[in-house]
C-alpha cells in the first residue's frame, strides 16, 4: 500500500491515488429523488470500465439505488448506522475509515489491474457519489484526479412533472486547484455519440501541482 498522504485544510488520511468521478448536465444535476435522471450505456460502460479492478466508495443512498454490489469492484458505503449491513459491501462511517478500507489489500483481493487504454493509469481507489460524498470528498483534498462526465442534457428544462423535485448537484470545479489534462479529455466542444437519452463527453481533472 502506498503511504498516506495528507491534503487540503482536512487531517484526513488517505491512499496517495483516490479519483472521483461523477456524471452530471449541463445544470451540475446529478440525480434526484434518490436515482439518475438519465439512462446514458454507453457512459454507464465507460464508469465501469474506469473503476473496475479497483475500490468505490459510495453513501448509503447511492448504494441504496444500485441493484447490488458492483461487481469486480470493492464496494464501500458509507453509513451512520452502526448495523447496516449488505451484502458485497464494506461499511465505513466515516470518509477517511472508508478510503483505508478501500486501500488495504486490494491487489491480493482482486489481482492486477485489468484496465487498459488511458485508465489504466488512474488511481484504483474511486469515490463515486453522490452529491453529499462528493462535497465531501472535495472539501477534504482527498483526490488527484477527476473524471467528469457531462450529459448533453438539461434536466431542469425537463417539462413540468418530469424534474424530480429535489435535485442532488455536482460539486463545483476550482480552477485554482484543479486544471485540465488535455490529453485524456475529450477535444472540446465536441460530444461523443448519442447513447440512450443523450451525448456525452468526458473531461479529465488533475490537482495543479
Ligand atoms: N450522476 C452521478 O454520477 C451520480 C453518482 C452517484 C450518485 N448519484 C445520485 O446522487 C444521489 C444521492 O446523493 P445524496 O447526496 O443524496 O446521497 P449519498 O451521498 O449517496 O449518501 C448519503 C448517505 O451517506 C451516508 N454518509 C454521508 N456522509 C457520511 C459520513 N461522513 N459518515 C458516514 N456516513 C455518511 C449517510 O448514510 P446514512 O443515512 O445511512 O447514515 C448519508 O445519508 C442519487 O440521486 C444518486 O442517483 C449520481
Amino acid at each position: 500500500m502506498s503511504p498516506p498522504s495528507k491534503r487540503g485544510s482536512s487531517s484526513c488520511q488517505h491512499p496517495a491515488q483516490v479519483g472521483i468521478i461523477w456524471a452530471s448536465d449541463h445544470g451540475s444535476i446529478l440525480g434526484g429523488n434518490g436515482n439518475m435522471l438519465w439512462r446514458v450505456p454507453a457512459d454507464s460502460k465507460f464508469f465501469r470500465a474506469s473503476t473496475m479492478g479497483g475500490s468505490v466508495i459510495m453513501g448509503r443512498t447511492t448504494w441504496d439505488s444500485l441493484k447490488g454490489a458492483l461487481v469486480g469492484r470493492r464496494n464501500v458505503v458509507m453509513t451512520r448506522s452502526e448495523d447496516w449491513t449488505a451484502p458485497g459491501a464494506h461499511r465505513a462511517s466515516s470518509l477517511e475509515q472508508a478510503l483505508a478500507l478501500a486501500a488495504d489489500g486490494l491487489e491480493e483481493e482482486l489481482g492486477a489491474d485489468p484496465r487498459t487504454g488511458r485508465a489504466a493509469s488512474w488511481p484504483r481507489t474511486w469515490v463515486m457519489g453522490g452529491g453529499s460524498v462528493y462535497r465531501q470528498a472535495m472539501e477534504a483534498g482527498v483526490a488527484d484526479l477527476l473524471v467528469v462526465s457531462t450529459i448533453d442534457l438539461n434536466v431542469a428544462a425537463r417539462p413540468e412533472g418530469a424534474v424530480a423535485p429535489v435535485l442532488v448537484r455536482a460539486p463545483s470545479i476550482d480552477l485554482a486547484q484543479w486544471e485540465r489534462d488535455e490529453e485524456d479529455s475529450d477535444v472540446l466542444g465536441t460530444w461523443r455519440p448519442r447513447s440512450g437519452d443523450a451525448g456525452w463527453r468526458v473531461d479529465v481533472w488533475r490537482r495543479r501541482a
